[in-house]
């Protein structure tokens, strides 16, 4: 199989492709990341040298490239993405851009050379469930996006079902719990939290840190599309959760000040998000039932694993924290 992974040198893509050119060697992976601020080709040094593994720089956007590389391949998995809600509330045009407009042109890419499509989304489309309450999203949960970024993320969703419908494409949706793990870019909570401490940085939590997300170990996410990909049925959602049961920010920072041996006294409380969603939950029983798909990597065990990955690749992070995996790109392919 030829599968055409957008947005691969991010977070989740890169942790995607380490894991799919390892379980299934003989497939080939095109990646095609823009590599914006969050595209890191750092995070595939260990894959570059893969026969199978091949990196288009270009942007979704891009009708014309798109197809050029689309009419080759069997399948697309849709990661690609501007993916972090506090820019989406700094300025949500790039988020408009490449979640909605990108998305609608891989469709018809996936429409006229008649590709499965696999659209990573995000539980936040949801909306927001109350704290203390035992509800949990499931695929028959309303859409209520409430950030830029979910809206933005519920449009493209709205895309996929759109031409699953209309155009009879073979389209499967994944609405996930957030991830950890590691390669993530220290703007998001946990790796904030990580390298702050061992920067002997204060971690500013927002507002009264009483925010509860689950929390889905990467590599049980990957598992997931695996098990989607080969064994979903076309046209539907699936929800993919993790373990934990209702954490709040302020229990996860203080499970990761206790492994780094550090006190409570780094935290610190900074002024909220606006619209922040207070909580998420995932009812992941259909994927259960139809995927075989169970979370295998319990919270407080994988949170310590990250850590001591943090702690083991600090390279990784002060490169990004500096800017210098900015160049990575131009030493190993050259100038454009
Ligand atoms: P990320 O921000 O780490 O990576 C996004 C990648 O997409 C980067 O490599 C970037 O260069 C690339 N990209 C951005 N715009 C592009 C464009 N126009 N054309 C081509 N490439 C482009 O994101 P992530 O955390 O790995 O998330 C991946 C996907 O999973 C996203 O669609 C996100 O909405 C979804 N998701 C993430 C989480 C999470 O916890 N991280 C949870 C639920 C859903
Ligand atoms: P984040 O990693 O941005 O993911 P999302 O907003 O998509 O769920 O944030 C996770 C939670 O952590 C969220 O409730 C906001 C909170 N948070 C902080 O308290 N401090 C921070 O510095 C960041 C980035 C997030």
């Amino acid at each position: 199989m030829k599968l055409l992974v957008t947005g691969g040198a991010g977070f989740i893509g890169s942790n995607f492709i380490r894991y799919w050119l390892h379980t299934h060697p003989q497939d080939e992976i095109i990646n095609f990341d823009k590599i914006t601020y969050a595209g890191n080709l750092e995070n595939l040094k260990d894959i570059e040298g893969n026969k199978n593994y091949k990196l288009v720089r270009a942007d979704i956007v891009n009708h014309d490239v798109v197809r050029t590389v689309a009419k080759d391949v069997d399948v697309i998995v849709n990661f690609a993405a501007e993916s972090h809600v506090d820019r989406s509330i700094l300025d949500s045009s790039e988020f408009v851009r490449t979640n909605v407009l990108g998305t609608q042109v891989l469709l018809e890419a996936a429409k006229d050379f008649d590709l499965r499509f696999y659209h990573i989304s995000t539980d936040e489309v949801f909306g927001s469930l109350a704290l203390g309450s035992k509800e949990r999203f499931n695929e028959q949960t309303p859409y209520d996006p409430r950030s830029p970024y979910s809206a933005s993320k519920a449009a493209s969703d709205h895309l996929v079902r759109a031409y699953i419908h209309t155009h009879g494409i073979d389209a499967i949706i994944s609405n996930c719990a957030n991830n950890f793990g590691p390669y993530q870019f220290p703007e998001k909570f946990i790796p904030v939290t990580i390298t702050n401490i061992l920067e002997g940085k204060k971690i500013p939590v927002y507002g009264d840190g009483l925010y509860v997300r689950e929390w889905l170990y990467v590599e049980d996410h990957c598992r997931a599309i695996d098990l989607m990909i080969n064994k979903g049925t076309l046209g539907e959602t699936y929800c993919i959760g993790g373990m934990t049961q209702d954490v709040n920010n302020l229990e996860v920072v203080k499970k990761i000040l206790k492994i780094l041996g550090k006190g409570e006294d780094m935290i610190e409380f900074v002024k909220d998000r606006p619209g922040h969603d207070r909580r998420y939950a995932i009812d992941w029983s259909k994927a259960k039932r139809e995927l075989g798909y169970e979370p295998q990597h319990d919270f407080d065990t994988y949170l310590a694993k990250t850590v001591q990955w943090y702690q083991d690749n600090q390279e990784w992070w002060q490169h990004i924290k500096s800017g210098e995996y900015k160049n990575y790109y131009a030493t190993q392919y050259g100038n454009e």
